[in-house]
């Protein structure tokens, strides 16, 4: 009998340059009643248990951003407890800016973001008034948030303004599958016929019949990101990528050359 091949250590997390005490830490993490992003921040102690869906994308993502964002500008919408802004900051970018509308969540970021010495901006401001932000990002992050939204394709249509590059959208989804299918009229006027469509649907969801949550709104299939991130203004995208059979990942961008390398998400 061959010997199983000892597992690989993980590499221990850099430390983080401002972390209080671990019984600081544990005090501060246990003054909330859930945490859902899994930060670390010293002494060995993480926000919660992982690994979390976050982890898993930021480890999709990390090939196609250079090596150094290079002072680029980043928005996180519906940034949680900021670990993307903090990722972002670690890797070089300049100014971060992350939006949220639950204050539990703005209050950990805030707390995050300190422990972690990162200059981040952490506004409480709701998607749909993105209007109120008055400034262009080279990359916006735009990851499990557009199930949550009622009115997805306006948000999208402000991300498109603020943004002058790219967008890593990551979401709930309709799987595609040939028994999908709606019947509707499509054509020119005087030649309206009612047409199988198989694609390009988004599900209304009235209450809570996704994961008994009441804040997920509709659930779009692939085709129908790919036409509302168009009619947001981007023109160029990397093939589609699933985390999970129902969540997908995609990046987009306005420019052929962008700082996300679509060709390299997997
Ligand atoms: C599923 S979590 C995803 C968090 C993070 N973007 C990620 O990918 O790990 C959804 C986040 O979006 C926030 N959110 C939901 N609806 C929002 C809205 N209308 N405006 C701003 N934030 C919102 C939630 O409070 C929560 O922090």
């Amino acid at each position: 009998m061959t010997a199983a091949a000892p597992e690989e250590a993980a590499a221990p997390p850099e430390e983080p340059p401002a972390a209080p005490s671990r019984e600081e830490l544990l005090a501060l993490i246990g003054s909330f009643p859930y945490w859902y992003q899994r930060i670390y921040l010293g002494h060995g102690v993480y926000t919660v248990p992982g690994p979390r869906l976050h982890e898993e994308l930021w480890r999709r993502i990390e090939p196609t951003l250079p090596a150094d964002l290079g002072g680029a500008s980043v928005l996180d919408v519906g940034t949680n407890a900021g670990y993307f802004p903090i990722q972002t900051k670690r890797r070089g970018a300049g100014r971060v800016v992350g939006i949220e509308s639950v204050d539990d969540y703005l209050r950990q970021a805030e707390i995050c973001r300190r422990i972690w010495n990162v200059e981040v901006e952490v506004l409480p401001i709701d998607a749909h008034q993105l209007d109120r932000v008055q400034e262009q990002f080279d990359l916006v992050v735009f990851t499990g948030i557009l199930y949550h939204l009622k009115n997805p394709l306006h948000v999208l249509e402000q991300v498109g303004r603020l943004c002058r590059d790219a967008v890593i959208v990551e979401t709930e989804c309709i799987q595609d599958d040939p028994r999908n299918g709606v019947h509707v009229r499509q054509g020119p006027t005087n030649q309206i016929e009612v047409k199988f469509c198989q694609t390009g649907v988004m599900k209304f969801i009235e209450a809570d019949e996704l994961n008994g949550d009441g804040s997920n709104w509709w659930v779009p299939d692939v085709a129908c990101v790919l036409g509302m991130l168009r009619t947001a203004g981007f023109r160029y995208f990397s093939a589609a990528s699933y985390l999970e059979p129902t969540r997908l990942l995609l990046l987009a961008s306005k420019q052929q050359q962008s700082i996300l390398n679509l060709a390299a998400l997997r």
